[in-house]
Order: C-alpha cells, then sequence, then structure tokens
C-alpha cells in the first residue's frame, strides 16, 4: 500500500471535476483498508472513502485521506439453480453484469450500465427498469472504521429503501464496504414488469418469453440513449431522487398539471418522476457557467467540460427551489456532496 501526497481526483470523479486530494491511497484487500485506516488515525486526520466516484460531487480541494477501495475479488458457488456471488467492493459494477450474464448466471441484467463499483451499490440501494440491487443481495462485509472490527450486515440490517439503505444514515456511515454476497438464479426468467423496458422489447405481457440476454442488451440501448457517457460528459446520473407523494398531494396537482405521470407506490402513495417536473419547469438543455441540465434527461447535471462543483451546487440549488415554488414539491438529492 502507497499513501501519495496531493493526488488530483480527476478521473476518478464521473463529473471530471479537477479537486485534489492531500493524501490518496488505494486499497486493495481487507488488510490494506486496515492499514491506511490505522495511518490516518495515527495522524489524526479526516478521511474520505471513494469507489469509482460516480456519485461524488467535489466542490472543493479534500483535505485528508481519500482511501480509494480496490478489492476486486470475485467468487462463484453454484448449486441447483442458485449462483452465490461474492463480489468485492472494487469490482466495477456493469462488469459484474456482463460476467454474471454470460455466465448464465441471471438476476442483476436490469442494472446494467449502472456506473459506479459493487461497494457502492447497496449505498444508495442502485434501481432501474424495475430492480433494485436489495432484490438479489444476502449480505454486505464491513470494516468499522474507528476499530477496524470487519463484520458481515444482512439484507434486514442493511434496511434498504428506494435509494435509501443504512449506509447513508450516521451508523451505517462508521463502515467501509468491503465486498457484497448477491444471489443469482441460473434460471433464465428475466423481469419485465417495467412498463418503458417492455415497450422498448415490443412486449405487452409482462410474463412474455424473453431472455435476460435481451434484457441486457435492450437496458444497454435505452440507458445509452438517454443518459450521458461520462466518458464523454461529466454527470453523475440521476441527481435527484422521484419524490414519492401521498393520493391527496397527487390529486391536487393533477388538477393543475393533468399530464403528471405518476407510478404507484407502497401505502397508497405515488411516486413521481422528478424528471417531469424538472423538464416541465424549462431546465432541461439549461446551461450556466460550465455546467447544464442535460438535453435528453431533464435529471440529469452535466459537466460542459469546464464547470466546477461550486456551480453544479449552485445550479441544483436553483432547481430545488424552483420546483418547490412551481409544485411545493422538496426534491432530495441523489450524489453525495463534498
Ligand atoms: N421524463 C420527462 N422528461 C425527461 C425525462 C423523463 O418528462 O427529460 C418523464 C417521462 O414522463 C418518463 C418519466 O419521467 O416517463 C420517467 O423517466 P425514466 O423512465 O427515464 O426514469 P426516471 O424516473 O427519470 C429512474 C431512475 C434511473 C433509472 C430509470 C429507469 C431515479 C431517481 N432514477 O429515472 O436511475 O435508470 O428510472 O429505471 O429513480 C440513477 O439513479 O442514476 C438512474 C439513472
Amino acid at each position: 500500500m502507497h499513501i501519495s501526497k496531493n493526488v488530483s481526483l480527476r478521473d476518478r470523479n464521473s463529473f471530471g471535476f479537477d479537486v485534489s486530494a492531500e493524501y490518496f491511497c488505494s486499497a486493495s484487500s481487507i488488510d490494506e483498508v486496515r492499514e491506511a485506516l490505522t495511518w490516518q488515525q495515527s495522524k489524526n486526520l479526516p478521511i474520505l472513502i471513494l469507489g469509482s466516484g460516480s456519485n461524488t460531487v467535489f466542490t472543493r480541494n479534500v483535505s485528508g485521506l481519500v482511501l480509494h477501495i480496490a478489492i476486486d475479488t470475485h467468487r462463484t458457488s453454484i448449486e441447483k439453480n442458485t449462483a452465490m456471488v461474492y463480489v468485492g467492493a472494487g469490482v466495477n459494477w456493469h462488469s459484474l453484469v456482463k460476467a454474471t450474464v454470460s455466465n448464465g448466471q441471471f438476476g442483476l441484467e436490469n442494472l446494467a450500465l449502472i456506473p459506479g463499483n459493487c461497494g457502492a451499490a447497496p449505498i444508495q440501494n442502485i434501481g432501474a427498469y424495475g430492480k433494485e440491487i436489495c432484490d438479489n443481495l444476502i449480505s454486505v462485509d464491513v470494516i468499522h472504521q474507528a476499530t477496524g472490527e470487519t463484520t458481515t450486515l444482512t439484507k434486514s440490517d442493511c434496511d434498504f429503501g428506494y435509494r435509501h439503505s443504512v449506509f447513508k444514515t450516521a451508523a451505517g456511515s462508521e463502515f467501509i464496504i468491503l465486498g457484497v454476497q448477491l444471489e443469482l438464479s441460473t434460471l433464465d426468467n428475466p423481469v419485465i414488469s417495467y412498463d418503458a423496458l417492455r415497450e422498448a422489447l415490443n412486449l405487452s405481457e409482462p410474463d412474455a418469453d424473453i431472455s435476460a440476454e435481451r434484457v441486457l442488451q435492450q437496458v444497454c440501448a435505452l440507458r445509452s440513449s438517454k443518459l450521458p457517457d461520462p466518458a464523454t460528459i461529466g454527470n453523475a446520473g440521476s441527481f435527484f431522487k422521484n419524490p414519492i407523494l401521498s393520493s391527496q398531494r397527487v390529486d391536487t396537482l393533477r388538477k393543475k398539471y393533468p399530464d403528471l405521470p405518476v407510478y404507484s407506490w407502497t401505502n397508497g402513495c405515488y411516486k413521481v418522476p422528478a424528471a417531469w417536473l424538472i423538464d416541465q419547469a424549462g431546465w432541461k438543455g439549461h446551461r450556466a457557467d460550465g455546467v447544464g441540465v442535460h438535453d435528453r434527461q431533464a435529471l440529469v447535471l452535466v459537466n460542459h467540460g469546464n464547470g466546477n462543483g461550486k456551480q453544479i451546487a449552485v445550479l441544483a440549488n436553483e432547481i430545488y427551489a424552483d420546483i418547490k415554488d412551481r409544485y411545493d414539491i422538496e426534491l432530495e438529492r441523489e450524489p453525495v456532496m463534498y
């Protein structure tokens, strides 16, 4: 393990913001994570844990240690129709999705092309096209930052919700994720409940016969058509969560906005697309300084090349205030601001 000083994080965050880390270190084993924690504690420095940086917005240089988790284990055991897959936190998520589907292990196909590493996936319970990681997750291996003790958290310990988990709470943020245990199936029976996915596949029935490989290809096509590739234009995917509203709130809003799309949710509530709210408010394609709102997906804020994190923070605040003003809805951010 090597600790470097004054390291640029430009290639380590998907917005491509040019900030630096006072100290930087990449840990590719649990022992290296422990070693880095011991060093950081001995120097009494703050620490920031980084995966592939696709959900972090850097608004300033980072003081203290940036610890990049690069554990790249990938083990599989198959019994009957079940494939138990253990992946290290440093494995790229999309590579895992492709590898499992091509090895005949199914369940992650709807989550193709989501940027980031496996260690970040449970934190916000990544989800797309009708599935979330918690649908296939068994447990998460973690290390406690202060004590260095390792533990396995079960799925119920993780307290998953819509883009939520225990790791977003004060107690959960004391842990560093080391690896994730997933349960996949060797039976090719993908979930095609998401309307936009079925439409793209030209299927009318939710139980139509279709392969996971087709779903994977279609999800990749859908995402590439709407979402900007961070390698070309810096972004962090959806910038806001979709608000969940009561049926009374939806009724009131629909009187004013009859076209408002709504998706039924649990407890009689509805999920409303933040993209629609932002789009209708006229923000799609908006540019300010070096940043802006993507012209094909209003939920994605982008760096046009010469932007910075402070400008993203300003833009996000403006959108938040406008949406609050127009619809009386308070949007919640998805990415972490630093
Ligand atoms: N819409 C607009 N304008 C736009 C885009 C969308 O009006 O510019 C409306 C349309 O009515 C559309 C609806 O919003 O039917 C929903 O759009 P979409 O299906 O693209 O999904 P989303 O709600 O914007 C969510 C996830 C995405 C995920 C897609 C597909 C959140 C915050 N985002 O987006 O996740 O890929 O569904 O499942 O839940 C991410 O989290 O980074 C992410 C990309």
